[in-house]
């Protein structure tokens, strides 16, 4: 009988230097940026934590300090907190760091392309699937369904191969994601049979486009270290994937929830209003102020 493998490592590159963002993203890291209250690294944390997953790992480069301080223990604030006896304030700030999630981190020397990123946290992943969350794409799941990456380690563990969340996308926007061609498999599943990163629409081998969530089998750090440079001159994970395919079987996973793409003004602004409807504490006030906007 097959060993089921678990998930238990999420990777997350935060080491990119974020320029659609600036001036923004000059001293602080884009994945710092808040979506009404949050980061969006602690929405893909708490999605990687959802999915059973305890260990994460960021791949981090200059200026991303606060990365590291977010997930740690902030001893004067939580003190003044306690002191101030602002319980709610406490727990929540605690609620951050999970006593069994454990946390490791390392640098990427230079922006050399989300392959070279992952290939970094090669020696702490070691030989064990895991998964890559971009925090830039925050994930909804649907208000009654599972998070994105919960519902990728439920098709896993049946599986026990790779898993790219993918989504359809407008023909002409085929250059801003990697997209794969391939064989329907079951519900919601697509069995990859190429994949190219960035194509122009003429070339587009389908329509569908990854999304920031993958789980990985570790085979695909050997394929990482083979590739050449890719689109942008950089080393690019979709080459990686695209070579893993003479080895092993990816599948493609057309997740239910939506994808907000907050590494684009347009996509962070989405995120921002539609969060800020769903917020339990500023909800009710945001949708009032939005139907009293006198809007041409
Ligand atoms: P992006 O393409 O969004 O790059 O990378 P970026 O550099 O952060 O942003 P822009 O395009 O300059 O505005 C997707 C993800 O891969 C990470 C980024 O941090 C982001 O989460 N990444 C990218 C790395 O960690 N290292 C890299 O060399 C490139």
């Amino acid at each position: 009988m097959q060993k089921v493998t678990y998930l238990n490592k999420a990777v997350f590159p935060v080491a990119g230097l974020g320029t659609r963002f600036l001036p923004a993203t000059k001293a602080q890291p884009k994945e710092m940026l808040p979506v009404v209250d949050k980061p969006l690294i602690q929405y893909a944390v708490e999605e990687a934590y959802a999915a059973g997953i305890r260990h994460m790992i960021f791949v981090t480069g200059r200026n991303k300090r606060a990365i590291e301080d977010h997930f740690d223990t902030a001893y004067e604030l939580e003190n003044e907190l306690e002191v101030a006896q602002k319980h709610d304030l406490l727990a929540l700030v605690r609620s951050i760091q999970r006593p069994d999630m454990d946390f490791s981190y390392v640098r990427q020397p230079r922006s050399l392309g989300l392959g070279h990123a992952v290939l970094c946290a090669e020696h702490l992943v070691g030989q064990e699937p895991f998964a890559v969350l971009l925090a830039d794409d925050l994930m909804a799941g649907l208000a009654d369904g599972q998070p994105v990456l919960a519902q990728m380690a439920a098709q896993f563990e049946k599986l026990q191969q790779s898993i790219l969340a993918v989504q359809e996308v407008p023909l002409a926007h085929t250059r801003r994601y990697g997209i794969v061609a391939g064989e329907p498999a079951g519900d919601q599943l697509i069995k990859v049979t190429a994949m190219v990163e960035k194509p122009a629409p003429e070339a587009a081998p389908s329509r569908m486009g990854v999304a920031g969530r993958y789980i990985l089998t570790p085979a695909v750090f050997r394929h990482i270290r083979s590739q050449a440079s890719g689109v942008g001159g950089e080393i690019q994970l979709t080459d990686g994937i695209a070579s893993l395919l003479d080895e092993e079987s990816v599948y493609a996973f057309q997740y239910e929830g939506k994808r907000y793409d907050c590494g684009s003004k347009e996509g962070f602004l989405e995120a921002t209003v539609e969060l800020a409807l769903q917020h339990p504490e500023v909800g009710a006030h945001f949708r009032n102020y939005l139907k009293n906007l006198q809007l041409n």
